[in-house]
């Protein structure tokens, strides 16, 4: 299957993501995490995003599709993806169809999770992330075991640069501005699934799960056929 998250910061595009790959068998994409990864090695590309991940800006375009396109030519998406946080504006939306389109793949959906922004600003205030694994967990919704310890790893948990607060409105600023109207540009395609963010994690990956599922048969096919 190959999938596309979209949802405005903090509306659980990671924390679906990972549900998704670990049902479906195939791997999550995350510019976000690639960038912050980068960043943590001190690579060069991490040099040259890091002012604008910090800041709350969006990386350019021309770089992020390039990097996507990369990423897309490994081995292990042969079988599908879910890209999270990717494409963000229409140019990159066109990016990853001309991307897909020379490899001969189509999407299968593209899942819009929705959330009030009340909700949104209080799920990033209180998230905490592990800098090891990128296990994501809510001080108040889902606790580590261990205050401050990750789960699986048992690494320290910190806070993400760009959830302080000035940050966070910024980058829903930018999130209105530059990634809504993608939502409309799908909607064309057909491709669009509306999901409801607000409810339980496990909840909410129910809904996308069947969702996807029913895509997936389509008239006469299995999910198997199509991942
Ligand atoms: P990115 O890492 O993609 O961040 P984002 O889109 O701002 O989204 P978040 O990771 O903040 O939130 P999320 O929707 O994944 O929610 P999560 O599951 O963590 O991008 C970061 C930066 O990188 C950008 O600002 C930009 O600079 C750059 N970048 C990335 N992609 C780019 C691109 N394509 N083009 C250009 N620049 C790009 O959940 C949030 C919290 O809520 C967690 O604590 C979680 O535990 C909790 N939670 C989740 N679901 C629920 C629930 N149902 N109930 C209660 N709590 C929940």
């Amino acid at each position: 299957m190959r999938i596309i998250l979209l949802g405005a910061p903090g509306s659980g595009k990671g924390t679906q993501a990972r549900l998704i790959q670990d049902h479906f068998g195939i791997p999550q994409i995350s510019t976000g995490d690639i960038f912050r990864k980068a960043i943590a090695d001190g690579t060069p590309l991490g040099a040259e995003v890091e002012k604008y991940v910090s800041g709350g800006a969006l990386v350019p375009d021309s770089l992020t599709i390039r990097l996507v396109r990369e990423r897309l030519s490994h081995e292990d998406v042969r079988r599908g993806f879910v890209l999270d946080g990717f494409p963000r504006t229409i140019p990159q939306a066109k990016g990853i169809e001309e991307i897909l389109a020379e490899l001969g793949w189509e999407l299968d959906a593209v899942v819009n999770i929705r959330v009030s922004e009340e909700v949104l600003v209080s799920r990033l205030a209180l998230r905490r992330t592990c800098p090891a694994c990128g296990m994501m967990y809510h001080m108040e919704n889902r606790p580590p075991v261990s205050e401050g310890e990750c789960d699986e790893c048992k690494t320290a948990l910190e806070v993400r640069a760009d959830d302080s607060e000035d940050t966070v409105r910024k980058r829903l600023g930018v999130y209105l501005s530059q990634t809504t109207p993608l939502v409309e540009y799908f909607e064309r395609t057909s491709r669009l699934v509306n999901i409801d963010g607000a409810g339980r994690v496990e909840e909410i990956f129910d809904n996308i799960r069947l969702e996807l599922e029913e895509r997936a048969r389509g008239p006469g096919t299995s999910i198997d056929d199509k991942a």
